[in-house]
């Protein structure tokens, strides 16, 4: 039974007792999750596609004193989708696991070898993990900094990914992995018609550039790219055929071009971060010149389906790490917000149950 919004009357108090108890544990996903990918288990199962049911001892170094921790860790998940478990003799020590359809979304699909396990451990370092027990604050001082600068020392997130090689380079491929496979379904039939007439495509906030370079591969008549992100993030970006990767401040101004792309970016913002942002993309495109922003669109209703969930839980991931008053916006948001800043016409398409593509024309 679920105890999703509206439902929670069909519950006895002690299903309510046990989902509760759910909820209070729920800690446990993410941090077993963390852990059996920060030890190659997804890898390890996978292994070029064999995806063969193996024992927790199977997936530890020889000689391992009690693989029965890990056991644990992988019943858990398998009792959340990520992996599947085979039990062929039914004795205690025979529980193998494979991974589900969710759990090869932990393992590399496309070139960059980058996949969704390098998102989970991105979210889950120690920096990032710091901030949740101040997520009180933000609901107490809205316009103060946000929980996170608030854990570390006032420095935000992005100038910490700066400030942290690691933390960088970790940033770089969590953007990539959870893109890639995105990428693939907008950039069906050569990209849907949305770069039509494009020459020079500028990616904002384009992180290591895979967007764009996925983009100019299927869409040749592209002739130039411009990865614009902040100067230590294209310091970090790989050279990429085509693409020019320019360091420098989308607040202050942006490179132009026949159109924008950018992914991810309006989400971590307030609504007025959010008005100088397309205000310089408006600056930076011709009459009639397109900005093609990906963006989580929040849904009207609340209910308990995955979507819904995952769209909530990422929405105060934003709140505990970017911005209190950053946040996800509902189609009609995105709307305003652009026609505010002098776009002419707004179109969204909803082709991803995550992303939604809101296409802006000056
Ligand atoms: C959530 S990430 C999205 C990355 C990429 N677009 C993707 O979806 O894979 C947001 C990006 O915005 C960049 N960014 C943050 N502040 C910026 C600024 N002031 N100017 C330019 N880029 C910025 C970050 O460095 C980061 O790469």
């Amino acid at each position: 039974m679920s105890a999703a919004a509206g439902e929670d009357g069909e519950l006895s108090p002690a299903e309510a007792r046990l989902a509760m108890m759910e909820i209070a544990n729920m800690i446990s996903v993410p941090m077993a999750l963390t852990a059996v990918i920060r030890l190659g288990v997804p890898s390890k199962l996978w292994a070029g596609g064999a995806n063969a049911p193996l024992t927790a001892a199977d997936l530890l170094p020889p000689g391992h004193p009690d693989p029965s921790v890990l056991e644990r860790l992988l019943r858990l998940l398998a009792s959340r989708g990520v992996f599947s478990e085979h039990n062929p003799t039914g004795g205690e020590d025979s529980r193998r696991f494979a991974l589900t359809g969710v759990g090869r979304t932990l393992v590399p699909s496309g070139p960059s070898g980058a996949s969704f396990a390098d998102y989970v451990v991105q979210h889950h370092q120690d920096a990032l993990v710091r901030a949740w027990p101040r997520l009180l604050d933000a609901v107490l001082d809205p316009s103060g900094p946000e929980p996170f600068a608030r854990a570390n020392n006032g420095v935000p997130a992005y100038a910490y990914y700066g400030q942290d090689k690691e933390a960088n380079e970790v940033m770089l491929r969590a953007m990539t992995g959870v893109s890639e496979p995105f990428m693939e379904a907008l950039l069906l039939d050569g990209g849907r018609g949305l770069f039509e007439g494009v020459r020079t495509l500028v990616d904002v906030g384009g992180s290591s550039g895979a967007c764009l370079e996925m983009i100019m591969r299927r869409v040749p008549t592209i002739r130039e790219g411009i990865n614009f992100d902040l100067p230590d993030v294209v310091a970090a970006a790989p050279p990429i055929s085509g693409v020019r990767h320019v360091g420098g401040d989308m607040f202050k101004s942006i490179p132009s071009g026949d159109a924008i792309f950018m992914k991810w970016v309006l989400t971590t913002w307030t609504n007025e971060e959010c008005t100088a942002i397309l205000s310089n993309c408006h600056n930076a495109l011709p009459a009639g010149g397109k900005l093609i922003a990906c963006e989580p669109v929040v849904p009207d209703t609340t209910d308990g389906s995955t979507r819904t969930r995952a769209l909530l839980e990422n929405d105060i991931f934003v709140m505990a790490t970017y911005r209190t008053q950053g946040r996800e916006r509902s189609e009609e948001e995105f709307r305003q917000l652009g026609l505010a800043t002098g776009f002419t016409s707004f179109r969204a398409i909803y082709l991803d149950p995550f992303y939604a593509v809101l296409e802006y024309t000056k």
